[in-house]
C-alpha cells in the first residue's frame, strides 16, 4: 500500500474511490465536487448522511477511472485516531463487497483540519484502518471464491503535501500497515479450528515468524517441559494427544541484551475445561483460547518490520485441555518451574497453570518486565464484556504508560484492583496456592495467580476473554478473532526505544 498526493484522482488506476463526506459538509449543502448533486439527493431521501460508519456506493458512469464510488461518512465531530480508523476499515469493506481488488482513498483538504493528531498519527490511523477492515476470514468450503480481496489501495492526498509532512504520512502509513498485518495474522491463527492449530503447529507457526526475521527460537517440546521442571505446562497439557510445547523467540534491537520486556501469551489451543468440562454450547469458540499467544507473535512480526531500538523476548506456553484417561485432575497438586505448588481445584483453570511456568521462564530470559496476555476468565466478560480488556498490575508506573499505549490504538483497557485480600482467596491448606479462588473476584484473583509468578518484577496481565472473539462485527474488529491488544503491545513496546518521546500529555480517551 502507498500514498500520493498532487494530481488528480482520475488519473489514479483502481476499481473503487473512496470520497469522504463530513455530516456537517451535507447540510451547508455544498463539498464533494463533482457528485455534489446526486449526494444531496441522498442525503433528501435518508439514504446517506455522512455520520460516521456510513457509506453508500455509486456507480461512477460513464466516467473514467474507478466504476465506483464509496461515499464514506465522517461524522460530525473533531475526528481522532479511532474514528480515522473506523473511516477507512468502513470504506474497505465496501470495497470488499464492491469486489474491487485496487482502492483509492481521496483525503480531502479539509480532513487535515478536522483532526488534531497530526500527520504521522493520521496515516498511521488510516492504514490500520484501511488494512484491519480488508480482512477475510479464511473458510473451508468446497467452492473457493474467484475474488481474492483487496490487493491495492492507494490513500489520496488532494493538496499538494508539504515536504515535513509528506515524511510524516510515509512514516505513519508504513507503522499502521505493520501494526494492522500483524493483527491480521493474530486474528488468522486465532480464527483456526483445534484440528489444524495444535500446540506443535503453533509452534510451526511461531518458528515461520522467526525465521522470516531471522530472530533465533527456542521450542521445548514435552520431554525438554518435563525435564525443565515446568509441571504445571506439563499438567494441562497430559491429557492431549498433542503434546505440549513452550515455545521462545527472542527480539534483540539494541548492541546489548539488557532492558528486557517479555510479552507471555497463553496459547490453549482448545480448552474443552479438562476433567472440569464445560458445557457444550459455544465450546467452540475455546479455539481462540491461544488469542493470548496469536497477540504476542503478531506483535514479533511487526518489531520484524519495524525494527525499533528495544529488547523483547516472547514466551508462549502451549497446551489442548482435554477430558482424558491421564489428564490432570481437581485435587491434583502440580510443581511450578519456580517451585511453587499449586492445588488443582478446577481443570477449567487451566490458563494461570501454564502461564505460571511461562513468567518463572521469562526471568532466566533476561526479562526485567513482563506483560502476559490470555483468554483468561469468562469473570472478566461479566465486568467488560467484549468492549474492554481486563488489566491487573504490581506496577501503576508501568501500568501507566501501558494505558497510554491503549488510548492511542483504541482497544479498551480497564484495571481491575489488585488487593492483598483477593490474593489471599488464593491460599490452599495443602499447597503453595490453589487454582481457583471461589465465585467472585474472579477475573482479579485470576490475574493475582498469576502475577505472584511475576516474583516481584513489575508485570501486567491482560484479560482479553471477552475482547479476543467477537459475535459480530465492531469498530475496525471483524466477527470472529479480532488480534486484540496487538496494537496496543506495539505502541508500548515502540514507546520504550530511544528515538521516541513518552510524553502522552495531548492524548485524549475517546
Ligand atoms: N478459556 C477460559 C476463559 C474464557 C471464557 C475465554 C470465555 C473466552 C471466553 C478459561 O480457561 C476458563 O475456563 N476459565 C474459567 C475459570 C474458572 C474455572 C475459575 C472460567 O472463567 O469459567
Ligand atoms: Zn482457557
Ligand atoms: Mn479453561
Amino acid at each position: 500500500m502507498h500514498w500520493s498526493s498532487g494530481s488528480s484522482s482520475k488519473t489514479l488506476k483502481g476499481d473503487a474511490l473512496c470520497v469522504i463526506i463530513a455530516e456537517t459538509e451535507l447540510e451547508g449543502g455544498k463539498q464533494a465536487g463533482e457528485w455534489t448533486g446526486k449526494i444531496n439527493l441522498l442525503a433528501q431521501a435518508g439514504l446517506f448522511a455522512g455520520k460516521l460508519n456510513q457509506t453508500y456506493v455509486l456507480p461512477a458512469e460513464g466516467q473514467p477511472g474507478p466504476a465506483a464510488v464509496i461515499l464514506a461518512g465522517s461524522g460530525s465531530a473533531l475526528l481522532g485516531a479511532e474514528e480515522l480508523r473506523v473511516i477507512a476499515a468502513q470504506a474497505a469493506r465496501a470495497a470488499l463487497r464492491l469486489k474491487a481488488a485496487r482502492l483509492i482513498i481521496r483525503i480531502p483538504d479539509s480532513l487535515s483540519l478536522l483532526t488534531a493528531i497530526g500527520a504521522e498519527a493520521a496515516g498511521q490511523a488510516l492504514a490500520e484502518g484501511l488494512v484491519l477492515g480488508a480482512y477475510r476470514r479464511t473458510h473451508y468450503k468446497r467452492e473457493q471464491p474467484v475474488y481474492t480481496g483487496l490487493e491495492s489501495a492507494v490513500f489520496h492526498l488532494e493538496r499538494n503535501a508539504v515536504e515535513a509532512e509528506s515524511k510524516e504520512w510515509t512514516q505513519g502509513i508504513v507503522r499502521g500497515k505493520a501494526f494492522a498485518e500483524a493483527t491480521n495474522l493474530a486474528r488468522n491463527l486465532t480464527n483456526l479450528p483445534g484440528n489444524l492449530l495444535t500446540p506443535s503447529e503453533l509452534a510451526v507457526a511461531a518458528i515461520e515468524v522467526a525465521e522470516r526475521h531471522g530472530f533465533p527460537a527456542e521450542v521445548l517440546d514435552e520431554l525438554e517441559i518435563e525435564q525443565k521442571g515446568m509441571g504445571g505446562l506439563l499438567a494441562v497439557g497430559k491429557g492431549s494427544a498433542h503434546p505440549p510445547r513452550m515455545i521462545v523467540i527472542r527480539y534483540q534491537g539494541t548492541a546489548r541484551w539488557e532492558n528486557v520486556t517479555a510479552i507471555v501469551g497463553k496459547g490453549i489451543t482448545f480448552d474443552t475445561g479438562g476433567i472440569s468440562l464445560k458445557r457444550a454450547p459455544g465450546m467452540e469458540e475455546m479455539i481462540s483460547d491461544m488469542g493470548g499467544a496469536a497477540a504476542v507473535l503478531g506483535v514479533m512480526e511487526a518489531l520484524g518490520i519495524l525494527r525499533p531500538q528495544i529488547n523483547v523476548v516472547m514466551l508462549i506456553p502451549s497446551a489442548e485441555n482435554m477430558p482424558a484417561a491421564n489428564a490432570f485432575k481437581p485435587g491434583d497438586i502440580v510443581t511450578s518451574l519456580s517451585g511453587r505448588t499449586i492445588e488443582i481445584l478446577n481443570t477449567d483453570a487451566e490458563g494461570r497453570v501454564v502461564l505460571a511456568d511461562a513468567l518463572t521462564y521469562a526471568r532466566e530470559w533476561g526479562a526485567e518486565r513482563i506483560i502476559d496476555v490470555a483468554t483468561l476468565t469468562g469473570a472478566v466478560l461479566s465486568i467488560l464484556g467484549d468492549i474492554a480488556t481486563g488489566a491487573v498490575t504490581n506496577d501503576e508506573g508501568m501500568m501507566e504508560a501501558f494505558r497510554a499505549a491503549s488510548i492511542r490504538s483504541g482497544e479498551r483497557i480497564w484495571q481491575l484492583p489488585a488487593y492483598p485480600e483477593f490474593r489471599e482467596l488464593l491460599r490452599s491448606e495443602v499447597a503453595d496456592l490453589r487454582n481457583t479462588a471461589g465465585r467472585y473476584g474472579g477475573a482479579a484473583t485470576a490475574g493475582l495467580f498469576i502475577g505472584e509468578f511475576a516474583d516481584g518484577l513489575p508485570w501486567i496481565h491482560l484479560d482479553i476473554a471477552g475482547t479476543a472473539f467477537l459475535p459480530k462485527e465492531r469498530g475496525v474488529n471483524p466477527k470472529g478473532a479480532t488480534g486484540v491488544m496487538v496494537r496496543t503491545l506495539l505502541e508500548y513496546l515502540l514507546h520504550l526505544s530511544p528515538g521516541e518521546e513518552a510524553g502522552a500529555a495531548d492524548e485524549v480517551e475517546g
